[in-house]
């Protein structure tokens, strides 16, 4: 009998590419989700459950009828720039919401806990190398909330023996390579989905972010990694406490840095079009440079991206912008 795992955010643009690469691997992926930025048509690979983790009682409802091995837990807000303007938001859905389903989780009995946070978690360190070891300190609400749920779930090991992998995102991009799910946020927020708009004419330009930052073209860096190779980094990661190994903290990311100007310049060479650009303030909460620092899910989850070169993020996202989005 195939395991059913719980995946939070299941209908969204990493969780659906969760809940595919957990089919691949032989499990049944429910998707969890209140379909407040999620799609229905995103819920390919197993059963949704609609829910809301700020509800207990739909958590224990899926609990009760899935009774997952596992949980992913991805469902969160996740936008730097809003979470300045309304942290509350921040701290009462991704915390709360979290403490909610870690709670629900160990009713149930179900102790093994893969959860999303990211490298927005460590703030703007200029110069310092950015792995499983370097001090948190985050500059926005979203990275604050993120970092008390890694807290949170400290105390849920030792309070409960909940086991947890968690991942650190640096930034997630592309789509699958097959098209069947991608990305589609409303509103877009993200460099290259928007970029692919104005791109394919669907606004009029690319608004850079501040072109004073210190760093060699004054614009911000950051480290891309295609949502295929992360997902597989998840099934790792659930194996890992499968095997019965401890708590984890790994690092996503490719360790290559690109400016905004470097991904723009990426983006004309893969689509053999201009790229519309309008330089712009800079976006409060943003940090210079977030580049990973780590080969620690390499070394002991035997990870290797296959596809988080710019050129393919590019041209899968592209692909996936080109053909039918999702409907609803
Ligand atoms: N950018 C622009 N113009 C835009 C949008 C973005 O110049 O219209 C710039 C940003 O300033 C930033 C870079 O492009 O320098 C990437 O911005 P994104 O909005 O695509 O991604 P973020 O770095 O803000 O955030 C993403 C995820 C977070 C995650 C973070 C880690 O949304 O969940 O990566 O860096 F925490």
């Amino acid at each position: 009998m195939a395991e059913h795992v719980l995946v939070t955010g299941g209908a969204g643009y990493i969780g659906a590419h969760a809940c595919k690469a957990l089919k691949a691997a032989g499990y049944i992926p429910v998707a969890f989700d209140n379909l407040s930025t999620g799609w229905r048509d995103a819920v390919k690979f197993g059963p949704l459950h609609e829910g809301d983790l700020l509800d207990r009682a739909s958590i224990d409802a899926a609990f009760k009828a899935f009774r997952p091995v596992a949980v992913m837990h991805f469902a969160a807000l996740s936008l730097v720039g809003e979470s300045m303007k309304n942290p509350g938001r921040y701290w009462r859905e991704n915390v709360l919401g979290a403490a909610n389903l870690a709670d629900a989780a160990v009713a149930a009995g179900c102790l093994s806990f893969v959860f999303s946070s990211t490298c927005a978690t460590y703030g703007d360190q200029d110069g310092v190398v950015l792995n499983e070891n370097t001090d948190q300190l985050p500059i926005n609400a979203y990275g604050q909330s993120k970092l008390a749920i890694e807290k949170l779930l400290a105390d849920f090991e030792a309070a409960h023996g909940l086991r947890s992998v968690i991942f650190r995102y640096f930034n997630v991009a592309g789509c699958d390579p097959e098209a069947e799910v991608g990305e589609q946020h409303v509103p877009e927020t993200h460099l290259i989905p928007l970029m692919l708009d104005a791109i394919a004419g669907k606004r009029d330009a690319l608004t850079i972010f501040g072109t004073d930052y210190n760093t060699p073209d004054g614009t911000c860096i950051r480290d891309y990694v295609h949502v295929s190779d992360l997902v597989d980094a998840h099934v790792k990661g659930l194996e890992w406490l499968k095997a019965g190994k401890g708590s984890r903290v790994f690092c996503l990311g490719s360790g290559d840095g690109f400016s905004v100007r470097q991904v723009v310049e990426a983006s004309r060479a893969v689509t053999n079009r201009e790229v519309p650009i309008v330089e712009g303030e800079r976006r409060p909460g943003d940090a210079a440079v977030l580049v990973s620092g780590s080969h620690r899910a390499t070394d002991e989850l035997g990870w290797e991206p296959q596809r988080s070169d710019l050129a393919t993020m590019i041209g899968d996202a592209w692909r996936w912008h080109q053909s039918a989005p999702y409907d609803s």
